[in-house]
């Protein structure tokens, strides 16, 4: 039954945040908002969303500053992050593309969204997420306000930990003859980069308070870790961070560099120990057969210009992440780029997880009348790195899962970070464990796990 428009609730502020409803809430079934299909709306846009970027909002806070955990949990945050810290390791969850954009989609959200959330519940205290952080689409098809407790809210009822989120392109595209006021990033910084602890009118009766962070691109600072998240805009492709690409003069500004470049020189500056990780939703790498005979790569590919600023701001500031994350092509592929940084050989992890809910798509697509041949466990892709910044000797891609959903469950401790991507069963809520990859953080080198 179609629910009527979300109408303008009170928002009061509450003096905590609230992450999850107390006690059980019934599954959603279906949506409340009668969702129909918007492929008249793709066809009037037309190429618009390959061309069409929208500005980046800047940060609340100064460009070295950081959101820190603790602020994101109120008062109880102090206490909170002392429990962390002396358990001696963080645990959280990171998934991208969960919004499902119609009914046949939705079961696969709801799945992905209570694994999670079935993973607080029956994790032992140490053990248990601190945190979700969304890589981006949280809701389809363009972000709108009316969508958000279908594919967000309810969902995500009960998880009962803070979720920030970076936005994807889903959650940025302007369709044409939208309100200034309805500009999904408008709606997106409304419930995730909200000045007050309120509870917002996307939210309806649910008890989740708006998300605090200070802008769409923000350092959280937590126990261990630190993630440095970036808007890539609202393209389907390429991903736009600022106007620095040469062959492309896209009209947007160069704040997030200024602020990429803040937060590396931070990192060196207080000799930071802790494993360094960096997110935007598009994804610097992402798969396609070497030859067109072998096929054409998913729907989405990679980034370069992206990465090749991202490479030169850390070569200058002689910090590199210890691990890229992303979302936007839906599956699971985790790549090593083995490269020579500082004079030292690293083993960064690029991974992408954006099979959160929406879809899950094949790596690669078959020619008509062929056989598409998928790459080999741990195939070189150096020629996907056409970065040509960074000293790269080899790109691997490791792993990749594109048949199932799944999510990221992060570990980090004062000596390790562990990523492992958990798929979820489309039969029941067993989840298994397909993939981890181990950093030791002191000299950069994968181990074991
Ligand atoms: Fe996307």
């Amino acid at each position: 039954m179609a629910r009527a428009p979300l109408t303008k609730l009170p928002q009061p502020v509450f003096h905590e945040p609230i992450f999850g409803a107390d006690g059980s809430l019934p599954d959603p079934t279906g949506f409340s908002t009668s969702h129909g299909s918007d492929d008249a709306l793709y066809k009037q846009i037309g190429d618009l969303a390959t061309k069409d970027v929208v500005a980046i909002p800047k940060s609340r806070i100064g460009d070295d500053a950081m959101f820190s955990l603790a602020e994101a949990y109120g008062h109880h945050g102090p206490e909170i992050v002392k429990q962390i810290t002396h358990a001696g390791k963080i645990v959280f969850h990171a998934l991208g593309d969960s919004g499902a954009s119609n009914a046949g989609k939705y079961p696969n959200e709801l799945r992905v969204a209570d694994q999670v959330t079935l993973d607080c519940a029956s994790s032992a205290e140490a053990d248990r997420a601190a945190f979700l952080y969304h890589l981006g689409d949280v809701v389809y098809n363009f972000g709108e306000a009316r969508y958000y407790y279908d594919q967000f809210y309810d969902p995500f009822r009960n998880y009962p930990a803070p979720i920030f989120a970076i936005p994807g392109n889903h959650d940025s595209f302007i369709v044409p003859g939208t309100r200034p006021a309805d500009a999904p990033l408008k709606t997106f910084q409304r419930n995730f980069c909200s000045k007050q602890v309120v509870i917002t009118p996307e939210a309806g009766s649910l008890r989740r308070t708006a998300m605090t962070q200070p802008g769409v691109y923000f350092t959280l600072d937590a126990p261990f870790v630190r993630i440095i998240g970036l808007f890539s805009n609202a393209l389907e492709d390429p991903g736009v961070i600022s106007n620095l690409d040469k062959k492309r003069k896209w009209p947007v500004s160069n704040i997030q560099i200024d602020f990429l470049r803040a937060q590396l020189r931070r990192v060196k500056q207080q000799k930071f120990a802790g494993a360094l990780l960096l997110a935007t939703h598009h994804p610097a790498f992402s798969y396609s057969p070497p030859s067109k005979a072998d096929g054409t790569g998913g729907n989405h590919g990679c980034s370069t210009a992206m990465l090749r600023q991202i490479d030169t701001v850390c070569q200058e500031e002689g910090v590199y992440p210890h691990a890229f994350l992303s979302g936007h092509a839906h599956n699971y592929q985790r790549y090593t780029r083995i490269m020579d940084f500082g004079g030292n050989e690293i083993n960064v992890p690029f991974i992408v997880c954006g099979d959160g809910g929406h879809n899950v798509n094949a790596l690669v697509r078959a020619q008509r009348g062929k056989t598409a041949v998928e790459p080999v466990a741990s195939a070189d892709v150096g020629y996907l790195d056409q970065s040509g910044v960074a000293k790269v000797k080899h790109l691997l891609l490791a792993k990749y899962d594109d048949h199932n959903y799944g999510y990221l469950r992060i570990h980090v401790d004062k000596d390790y970070l562990k990523i492992g991507f958990h798929q979820v069963g489309l039969q029941s809520l067993a989840q298994s464990r397909y993939d981890m990859v181990t950093v030791r953080l002191a000299d950069r080198h994968m181990v074991a796990n």
